[in-house]
C-alpha cells in the first residue's frame, strides 16, 4: 500500500519528503527562533486550503501573521483565511480546552492540523507552577491525541517546536518537551538558521527515508526557495 503523502506547499520540502507530509502521522518541525517554523506552518495551511480542504491552526504564540499570508498568496488571502480555523490559546488551560474543541472540529473537510508551537505554553507553565508531572502528562495526552487523529483519519499533523540552542552550537539541540514528541512523531525535521538568511531543513527521522537528507533554502515573499550550493 502506498503511503498517503500530502503536499507541504513547497516543492523543495515535498522533494525532501518524497512527496510531502505523511498523512497518518505527526511531523515535527523544530529549530530555534526565526529558523522558519511558522513560515512552513503557514505554507502548509495554504496548501491544504488550495486542495479544497480546511486547515486547523493552533497558534499558541501569536506567530501567525496575516501580513505574511498576504505576501504568500496576495490574490486570494481573504478567501483563503476563511478556510483556516484558528485556535489561539494563551495559557496552558486554554491549550487544554483548545484540544477539547479539536475533537468537535475534526471531519473530512479538515486537510491538516497545525500546532505552532506545542512547547511554548508548556514552558511558561513549567516556569510558573513547577507542576512538571501534571503538565507533562497533559502535554503527553495532547500529543497522543494528535497522533491518534492522524492515524485514524489520515489527517497530517504538523507540530512546530522551539529549541534552545542555535545554528552555531555544536551540541545537539534540545527539544522542549522533546521526548514526548520524539516517540509520537514519525517524521522530524530540524530547521537551522545560518548567516545571510540561509536556512537549512534536515530530515532527522523518517520511516522510509534515510536520515540527514537536507535542503538549503531562504525565505522569500512567496514562501521558501532553494539555495543551490
Ligand atoms: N517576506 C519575507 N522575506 C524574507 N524573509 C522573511 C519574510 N517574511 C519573514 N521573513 C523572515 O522569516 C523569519 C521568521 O521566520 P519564522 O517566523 O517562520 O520563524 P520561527 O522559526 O517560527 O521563529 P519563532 O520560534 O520565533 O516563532 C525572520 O527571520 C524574517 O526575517
Ligand atoms: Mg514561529
Amino acid at each position: 500500500m502506498d503511503m498517503k503523502r500530502v503536499s507541504t506547499g513547497s516543492e523543495i520540502l515535498d522533494a525532501l519528503l518524497d512527496g510531502g507530509f505523511e498523512a497518518d502521522t505527526v511531523t515535527t518541525l523544530y529549530g530555534p527562533s526565526a529558523s522558519g517554523k511558522t513560515n512552513l506552518c503557514i505554507i502548509a495551511a495554504v496548501a491544504a486550503v488550495k486542495r479544497g480542504k480546511k486547515a486547523v491552526y493552533i497558534d499558541t504564540e501569536g506567530g501567525f501573521s496575516v501580513e505574511r499570508l498576504k505576501q504568500i498568496v496576495p490574490d486570494d488571502y481573504e478567501t483563503l483565511i476563511e478556510k483556516i480555523i484558528f485556535l489561539k490559546p494563551t495559557n496552558f488551560e486554554e491549550q487544554r480546552n483548545a484540544f477539547g474543541k479539536l475533537s468537535k472540529l475534526i471531519d473530512d473537510d479538515i486537510g491538516i492540523i497545525i500546532v505552532d508551537t506545542v512547547s511554548m505554553l508548556y514552558r511558561l507553565e513549567i516556569g510558573k507552577t513547577n507542576e512538571v508531572y501534571t503538565i507533562n502528562k497533559d502535554l503527553g495526552t495532547q500529543i497522543s491525541y494528535l497522533s491518534e487523529i492522524s492515524r485514524r483519519k489520515e489527517i497530517p499533523v504538523v507540530i512546530a517546536n522551539q529549541v534552545y540552542s542555535s545554528f552555531d552550537d555544536k551540541e545537539q539541540v534540545r527539544i522542549v518537551g522533546g521526548d514526548l514528541l520524539k516517540y509520537s512523531s514519525k517524521c522530524m525535521i530540524e530547521l537551522m538558521a545560518g548567516r545571510r538568511g540561509i536556512r537549512k531543513a534536515v530530515l532527522k527521522k523518517h520511516r522510509s527515508i534515510a536520515e540527514d537528507r537536507e535542503v538549503v533554502f531562504k525565505i522569500v515573499d512567496k514562501g521558501i526557495e532553494e539555495v543551490k550550493g
